[in-house]
C-alpha cells in the first residue's frame, strides 16, 4: 500500500493508495461512526462498510445542493449525533465534496475521513480538503476547506465503475500531468487501454503519481491563495460544459482542458505542436469531444468564485508538463470565445 501525507495549518491528512476497507479499521473510532455514501455505493459495497449509521443520498451531481447537506444535518441530530462524531464519506466525489462541507459545518465541525469509490475521487477530488455544493448552475460556489484525516483508495473498487465514470477519471488523471509532470502525460496516454480495461496494477501507479502531484501542490497552498489555481486548469470552461450539457465532471474537464490549450496557443504561450499531441492523446483515450461553449459563456465566468473585477485567474499552459497563471480580463475571454465557437461551427 502506499501512502502520501499532507501536513497543513488546516489539518493533517494521510492517503492511503491501494489498500482496503480492513486497513482502515483502526483509525475509526468504535461508537458514534456516520457513513454517508451514496445508494448505488451503498448497492454495491453496504456490505463492506464498517459498524455505523449509513445516511445514503442519491447518486449523482443532482445531489449537490444545500437542501441535501440540510437533510443530511437533520438526519444525525435525529440519530444522535455530537461534536464526537466521526463522518467516513464512503464513494466518488459527489459524495466526498457533500461528506466534507457537512463534516466541516455540522455543530460546527467534526472529524471525517473518506474511502474514495471513483478514478475521479481517488485520482482529485478525495484528497485536498475543499467541499462544496452547486448554488444552481454554479458549480461548487458554496463550500470550505477541511482536510479529511484519511483517505482509502481500493483500486479494486473501481471494477465496478461503469465505462463512462473510468473514462471521467482518466479526465483529471491526465489534467494533473498536463500541468505539473510531462512524462506523466505520455505514459498515461500510452495506458489509456489498460485504464478502460481496469488493469489494477497500471491505474494504481498512475493514480499514485497524480494523487503526489496533487498532494505536493495542496501541501504548498492549502487554502488556494495562488499555485494551487493550476488544479483548475479546465475547470473554468470545464464547469459551464459540466452544467449546461450534463456531461461528467472530467469528460468536461478534458474538453475544457483542450480549450484552454487552445488560449495558450492563441495569446502566444505554447506552440501549437504541443496543442496537438494534447488533442491527439485526449482523442485516444475518448476524450475529445465536440462541445461548443454555450451562450453567454463570458457573462457565466465573470460569476464564477475564479473572478475578481473583471478579469479572472486562468490557467494556461506552457508546454505540456508546465502550467502558468495568467490575469485575463473578461473582455479577452469574450473575444476568444466567439473566435472559438465560431472556428467550431465551420469545423462541423
Ligand atoms: N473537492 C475536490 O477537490 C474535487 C475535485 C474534482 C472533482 N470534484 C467533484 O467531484 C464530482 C465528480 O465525482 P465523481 O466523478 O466521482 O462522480 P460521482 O461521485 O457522481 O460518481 C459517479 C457515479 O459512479 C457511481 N459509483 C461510485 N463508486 C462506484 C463504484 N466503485 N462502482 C460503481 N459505481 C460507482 C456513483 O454512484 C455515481 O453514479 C463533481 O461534483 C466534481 O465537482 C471535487
Amino acid at each position: 500500500m502506499n501512502r502520501i501525507r499532507i501536513n497543513s495549518p488546516g489539518g493533517n491528512s494521510l492517503i492511503l493508495l491501494g489498500g482496503t476497507v480492513d486497513d482502515i479499521i483502526n483509525l475509526l473510532p468504535q461508537r458514534g461512526l456516520f457513513i454517508i455514501t451514496d445508494r448505488n455505493v451503498e448497492k454495491l459495497y453496504g456490505r463492506q462498510f464498517p459498524p455505523g449509521e449509513v445516511i445514503a443520498i442519491e447518486a449523482g451531481e443532482k445531489s449537490k445542493t444545500l437542501r441535501v447537506v440540510e437533510d443530511i444535518c437533520r438526519k444525525m441530530l435525529e440519530a444522535g449525533a455530537d461534536r464526537s462524531s466521526f463522518i467516513l464519506g464512503f464513494g466518488g466525489g459527489v459524495v466526498c465534496d457533500i461528506a466534507g462541507m457537512v463534516a466541516s459545518v455540522y455543530m460546527r465541525g467534526v472529524r471525517h475521513a473518506f474511502v474514495s469509490t471513483t478514478l475521479l475521487s481517488q485520482v482529485d477530488a478525495s484528497i485536498g480538503g475543499k467541499t462544496g455544493v452547486n448554488l444552481g448552475e454554479y458549480k461548487n460556489t458554496i463550500g470550505t476547506f477541511r482536510q479529511p484525516e484519511f483517505v482509502l483508495c481500493d483500486h479494486a473498487m473501481l471494477a465496478t465503475l461503469p465505462e463512462a465514470e473510468v473514462r471521467s477519471g482518466m479526465g483529471e488523471l491526465f489534467k494533473h500531468a498536463v500541468i505539473r509532470d510531462r512524462n506523466l502525460f505520455f505514459d498515461i496516454s500510452a495506458s489509456a487501454g489498460q485504464i478502460m480495461a481496469g488493469d489494477p496494477a497500471v491505474t494504481g501507479d498512475l493514480v499514485f503519481r497524480a494523487a503526489k502531484i496533487k498532494a505536493g501542490v495542496v501541501r504548498r497552498d492549502p487554502l488556494e491563495k495562488g499555485l494551487r489555481r493550476i488544479l483548475n486548469f479546465g475547470h473554468t470552461f470545464g464547469h459551464i460544459i459540466e452544467t449546461h450539457y450534463g456531461i461528467p465532471h472530467g469528460v468536461a474537464v478534458a474538453r475544457g482542458m483542450t480549450i484552454a490549450a487552445e488560449l495558450s496557443v492563441r495569446r502566444g504561450e505554447m506552440d501549437n505542436s504541443e496543442l496537438r499531441l494534447l488533442q491527439e492523446a485526449l482523442e485516444k483515450a475518448g476524450l475529445l469531444t465536440g462541445h461548443r461553449l454555450p451562450e453567454g459563456v463570458a457573462g457565466m465566468i465573470s460569476r464564477d468564485k475564479k473572478s475578481e473585477s473583471g478579469s479572472v485567474n486562468f490557467v494556461l499552459l506552457r508546454s505540456l508538463g508546465r502550467s502558468v497563471i495568467r490575469r485575463i480580463s473578461i473582455t479577452d475571454l469574450q473575444t476568444f470565445v466567439n473566435y472559438y465557437n465560431e472556428k467550431e461551427s465551420h469545423s462541423k
